[in-house]
């Protein structure tokens, strides 16, 4: 074999490993949706989407690009949106149907802020709810007080690699008690 050939077929391969080990790739899955196109931008932008392709089980909640546009608004560092972003992020598959049936109606779980080891406290935790009259609502853990974000619809399952579903709002991240942090209330 000439060298050239065997250097092109060493590149072919590589090619394939590297869009093959990852059994998804949630840019792709987003570009689908163009309601997320924000969402998607910036998952991209702070390198959270190679870190969600990385993970075999994992929940995204993407906001759509209404919902973005009061995260984007703010002027915030490009740091902090990835913060608020990796919150969206749940280390645990949750389709719709688990969501539905959380025992005992209410669950913690983690989330990708939470394995950064950035977030103080319980900040990187999400409490999800199975309300009353079908509603899915979730509670950052440290900010109790936000209660407008509810399940919408569920946009991709893959069980139980990767399921990716529609919250309305961004979760946020609550301020706290100390001050010299950059936790903030979006
Ligand atoms: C994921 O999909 C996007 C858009 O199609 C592409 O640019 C990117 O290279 C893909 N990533 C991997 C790891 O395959
Ligand atoms: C989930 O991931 C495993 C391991 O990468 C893979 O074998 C399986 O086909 C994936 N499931 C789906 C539904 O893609």
């Amino acid at each position: 074999m000439h060298p050239p050939a065997a250097i092109s077929l060493l590149f072919l391969l590589l090619l394939t490993i590297t869009t093959t080990t990852n059994g998804h790739n949630i840019t792709r899955i987003l570009q689908k949706n163009p309601e997320f196109s924000t969402f998607n931008h910036y998952l991209t932008l702070t390198h959270l989407a190679g870190e969600i392709n990385r993970r075999q089980t994992i929940t995204v909640c993407a906001v759509d690009n209404a919902a973005m546009s009061d995260l984007t608004a703010k002027g915030l560092s490009l740091e902090t949106i990835k913060n608020v972003l990796s919150l969206h992020v749940f280390a645990d598959y949750y389709g719709a149907k688990k969501l539905h049936e959380i025992t005992k109606g209410s669950t913690s779980t983690a989330t990708m802020y939470q394995a950064t080891g950035e977030a103080p406290g319980t900040t990187g935790f999400v409490h999800i709810t199975d309300a009353k009259g079908g509603k899915v609502r979730f509670t950052p853990e440290d900010n109790p007080s936000q209660t407008d974000v509810v399940f919408v619809k569920s946009v991709l399952e893959m069980p139980y690699n990767i399921s990716v579903i529609q919250i309305s709002q961004v979760i946020q991240i609550g301020i706290e008690k100390r001050s010299n942090t950059n936790m903030f209330i979006v």
